[in-house]
């Protein structure tokens, strides 16, 4: 049986201030032993406050992005996996849409932080997704397919039983336009079988969380989906109330 996991990504939103509210109020909603697993993922600058507020918590804290490069060394502006691992960070996202749209990650890029995280104890989150065009053409799957590949065929099969996937359709981030509860659980359906084409065992047991204006009022019906595990939150993330509502969703 997999435990559901619902994960709150704050992207580049909002201050010192404003995040010590959040983490506040969510520490207020949440119960003490939520029946779903639940982490945030603040900007990397406000981390180190977000594992302080929520020590003792059950809420896990992760970041949105990690370095491909290395451990350590000259990459201006990067931050490691090992960094990330060493402060207490149990998640990072790798190949969100944004990243792989506006800094041009590319999969292989993607396989490699995938990669990176997982040699440093960090769990990461594989972000894959169509856009609007490339459902409109019918290439969903392919494309979906094509950026599972890269990193099935990057990192060996015994080292990805952590991993994480979220199905994020770009056309329905951030727009209020929700894929319906059929539509995310063929593609859901579609990811675990393929990889069950490199591993039954691990497609048995991988999380495949959905992504892309989840709030309350859905979230309840696309958890309920038979290869959706969970979800990975933008917008409502930020409003502890509506996160709750959605974490208790996932019960
Ligand atoms: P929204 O929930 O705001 O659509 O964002 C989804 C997302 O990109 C989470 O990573």
């Amino acid at each position: 049986m997999r435990s559901k996991l619902v994960a709150g990504n704050w992207k580049m939103h909002g201050s010192r201030a404003a995040i010590q509210n959040l983490l506040a109020s969510l520490k207020a909603e949440l119960p003490a032993e939520p029946g779903t697993d639940v982490a945030v993922f603040p900007p990397s600058l406000y981390v180190a406050d977000a594992l302080v507020a929520l020590s003792g918590s059950p809420v896990a804290v992760g970041a949105q992005n990690v370095c491909d490069q290395a451990a350590q060394g000259a990459f201006t502006g990067e931050v490691s996996a090992e960094m990330l691992a060493d402060v207490g960070c149990r998640y990072a996202i790798v190949g969100h849409s944004e990243r792989r749209a506006l800094y041009g990650e590319s999969s292989a890029v993607v396989a490699v932080k995938v990669q990176r995280c997982l040699n440093a104890g960090v769990v990461p989150i594989l972000c894959v997704g169509e856009t609007d065009e490339e459902r409109e053409a019918g290439r969903t799957l392919d494309v979906v397919a094509e950026q599972l590949d890269a990193v099935m065929q990057t990192v060996a099969v015994g080292e990805l039983s952590s991993l994480v996937v979220a199905y994020e359709p770009v056309w329905a981030i951030g727009t209020g336009k929700t894929a319906s509860p059929e539509q995310a659980q063929d593609v859901h359906a579609f990811i675990r079988q393929r990889i069950a084409g490199y591993s039954e065992k691990l497609a048995a047991g991988v999380r495949i969380l959905y992504g892309g204006s989840v709030k309350a009022a859905n979230a309840a019906e696309l958890f309920s989906q038979a290869d959706i595990d969970g979800g990975l939150v933008g917008g409502a993330s930020l409003d502890a109330q509506e996160f709750s509502a959605i974490c208790r969703a996932a019960e």
